[in-house]
């Protein structure tokens, strides 16, 4: 019931009309993002140190390495699966199959951006060589005023964006601690993503971040506790996901005629544990 919640969400952006054909009205889907998105863009780029292509990743579904950040499908796939439009290719699949010629043109159901250990800062884990979210969005502007996308499909697409808890993970990782306090680390952050969710795109899913103060990793950052979540990264969380609520919640005063959806994950993974 709980994962219902989020699926309505969805259901509310995508159907227009009792007609089951989603398809019709959501083409494609473009995705930007971290590893809870990506489709396999960190494989595509032998020079990225943060893979997901060997096992256990992805043993329950696709049976063979595909570059997801989990055993089986993202929740973009899911999406795509429920309307109808197949899977997205990470662009530098899509991109290079158009550059080799074995592909005319890039897919029409969408391409997924989205690379595993980005954050919505640039500097974030940039010596992992990850995709960045701002290169991400300078990988798809580029294919737009090439003509390579279909403005009227752009017009009808979904866009998905979700991206953040690399950032906050960092800022309590020794190496990299940053000179900002907590509170302007946050409002860095959310003056990044307010770029991506003003981009003028019609329909906008925007997911908040989960819980990151409770993923086992944390035991491994000094001063965090190891038997309870880390208090203070989830205070920094639930600040960023504040700001992200208000940018979406502000969209159809600020552009009007757009549809944007707020995923509120950390509430529900809370309700789910
Ligand atoms: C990988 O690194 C090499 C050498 O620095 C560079 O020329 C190349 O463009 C990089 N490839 C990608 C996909 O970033
Ligand atoms: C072209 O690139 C695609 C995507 O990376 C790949 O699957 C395909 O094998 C390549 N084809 C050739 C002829 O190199």
């Amino acid at each position: 019931m709980k994962i219902m919640r989020l699926f309505l969400i969805f259901l509310f952006l995508l159907s227009s009309s009792s007609s089951s054909a989603f398809a019709s009205y959501t083409p494609a889907i473009f995705a930007f993002g971290d590893s809870i998105l990506d489709a396999g863009n960190n494989r595509f780029n032998k020079n990225c140190t943060a893979q997901a292509d060997f096992p256990p990743y992805e043993l329950s579904f696709f049976h063979h390495p595909t570059g997801r950040f989990t055993n089986g499908r993202t929740v973009v796939d899911f999406l795509s699966q429920f309307i109808g439009i197949g899977f997205q290719k990470p662009y530098l699949e899509a991109y290079s199959a158009v550059v080799n010629g074995s592909q005319k043109n890039f897919p029409s159901n969408g391409i997924n951006f989205a690379s595993g250990g980005s954050g919505v800062l640039k500097e974030t884990n940039k010596d992992l060589r990850v995709i960045s979210i701002q290169k991400q969005l300078l990988q798809f502007e580029k294919l737009v005023n090439q003509n390579q996308i279909d403005k009227n499909l752009i017009q009808k697409s979904l866009f998905l964006f979700e991206c953040g808890s690399n950032d906050i993970f960092n800022y309590f990782f020794p190496l990299a601690k940053p000179a900002l306090d907590p509170d302007s680390y946050v409002r860095a952050m959310l003056a990044e993503a307010a770029k991506f969710i003003n981009l003028g795109a019609r329909r906008i899913a925007v997911f908040s971040l989960g819980p990151v103060g409770c993923v086992p990793a944390r035991a491994r950052l000094p001063g965090a506790p190891i038997n309870r979540c880390f208090g203070k990264m989830n205070v920094m969380v639930k600040k960023y996901n504040m700001g992200l609520e208000t940018l979406v919640m502000d969209i159809p005063t600020v552009y009007p005629g757009v549809i944007a959806a707020y995923g509120a994950v950390y509430k529900i993974v809370q309700e789910c544990r």
